[in-house]
């Protein structure tokens, strides 16, 4: 069988279903099988996207600093080194990649209203739709080929990678190359970092898996770079397999040597990477139980959609995290998916009583940590990421 279940994290609401009032919430069974053949991941029962990336999408993308910095310094670095003539971004949210790019030769395709309208606002033409076969060849017949296609977060959102990978042939420009970021896979197995899986995540790629299916579709990876951002993430670039001049760099070797070597591409790795899995629920619920028992008062910072995976897999609620603060002023007011775990600003909630805070936004530690260093002086940081500890 090529396609073997690793992990179940039973039932989920939808990672960024948060709400002002509880009502018809959604769950799902959230489990994750391996495909040995394409070697890749990917989710057992997946949602129809519409139902997650709708007009009240609640990710901002210039929503830290770190993801600020990082998109314009990946812009600049594209802009300086390929030098494309048009661009185009797939999943473009609130503009923090394409605002450094020209409005005359840049678009964009974003399936959220609320934010295809800032994008539209701004200047540059946006098309509120899923990026589809159908759709990438109503923008050749409206704008030519791109030069450069970009998109961050996105293509692990996809369901349909055959249909989304033939879209990006139709629409890429002989010499032009196609740019994607997304959660490593890798990564999430060296960190034990499960709560990468929710139901916007029907796949999590390796570049074994991505290479296997780009072949497919006339497109080849020639570079990987490994990124900070979300965790830890590949940076994969790719062109068209008919393009003789761009030639293979060493990154893409490097990673997939690194990949093999690390045990991606064998199905034990995975049955490893599940037992890890229980044992970070079973010290999570342990050192909070703890920390309950002392009467210590526990928060949540950051209510990132990675928090719906952990707080629903182990059973945490309100009794064990008091509340979570966020600075997206759209889920401030809000209860979290599943557990309902109050949602408050950090002005309302990051107040004197508080002795520990779980950072479910882990990925940004660098930036929370610096930016509280005042406030968290006589306070405890709690994280699960690499396993669980107070740092
Ligand atoms: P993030 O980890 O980016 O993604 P996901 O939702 O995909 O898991 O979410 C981080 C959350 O943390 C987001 O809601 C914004 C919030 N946040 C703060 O409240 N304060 C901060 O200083 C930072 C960096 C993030």
């Amino acid at each position: 069988m090529p396609v073997k279940r690793f992990l179940d994290l039973g039932k989920q609401p939808l990672a960024n279903g948060f709400m002002r009032e509880v009502k018809n919430e959604l769950f799902y069974n959230l489990s994750y099988s391996f495909d040995s053949k394409l070697k890749l991941i990917k989710m057992d029962e997946i949602l129809p996207p519409a139902i997650m990336f709708n007009d009240n999408y609640v990710y901002h993308s210039s929503g830290s600093q770190t993801m600020r910095d990082h998109f314009k310094v990946a812009a600049e670095l594209f802009r300086d080194k390929y030098k494309p003539n048009s661009v185009l971004e797939i999943g473009s949210n609130d503009g923090v990649f394409i605002k450094h790019f020209d409005k005359q030769t840049t678009i964009a395709v974003e399936p959220c209203g609320n934010f295809a309208e800032i994008t539209n606002n701004m200047g540059y033409t946006t098309y509120h739709r899923f990026w589809t076969k159908e759709l990438s060849r109503e923008i050749v017949k409206n704008h030519d080929k791109f030069d450069l296609i970009f998109s961050a977060n996105c293509i692990c959102h996809i369901p349909d990678l055959d249909d989304t990978f033939e879209a990006i042939h139709e629409v890429l420009s002989d010499n032009g190359i196609f740019v994607f970021e997304d959660p490593s896979l890798l990564r999430m197995i060296l960190r034990s970092s499960y709560d990468q899986l929710y139901d916007e995540h029907p796949w999590m790629f390796s570049v074994a898996g991505l290479s296997n299916l780009l072949k497919g579709h006339g497109l080849e990876i020639f570079d990987v770079s490994s990124l900070d951002v979300h965790g830890g993430s590949n940076r994969i670039l790719v062109k068209k397999a008919s393009n003789r001049e761009i030639k293979t760099e060493i990154g893409l070797l490097n990673h997939l040597f690194m990949e093999d070597e690390l045990g991606i591409n064998d199905f034990e790795s995975y049955i490893m990477f599940s037992k890890k899995v229980e044992e970070s629920r079973f010290q999570l619920l342990r050192v909070l139980n703890e920390l309950k028992s002392s009467d210590k008062k526990v928060i949540g910072y950051g209510a990132a959609a990675k928090t719906t995976t952990i707080f629903n897999y182990c059973g945490i609620d309100r009794s064990l995290i008091s509340y979570l603060v966020d600075n997206t002023i759209d889920k401030q007011g809000t209860v979290s998916p599943g557990m309902h775990i109050p949602v408050v600003s950090p002005e309302e909630g990051l107040i004197a009583d508080v002795d520990v805070m779980f950072l479910g936004a882990w990925n940004f530690t660098k930036e929370i940590v610096e930016k509280e260093q005042v406030y968290a002086k006589n306070k405890r940081w709690l994280t699960h990421v690499p396993f669980v500890r107070c740092i």
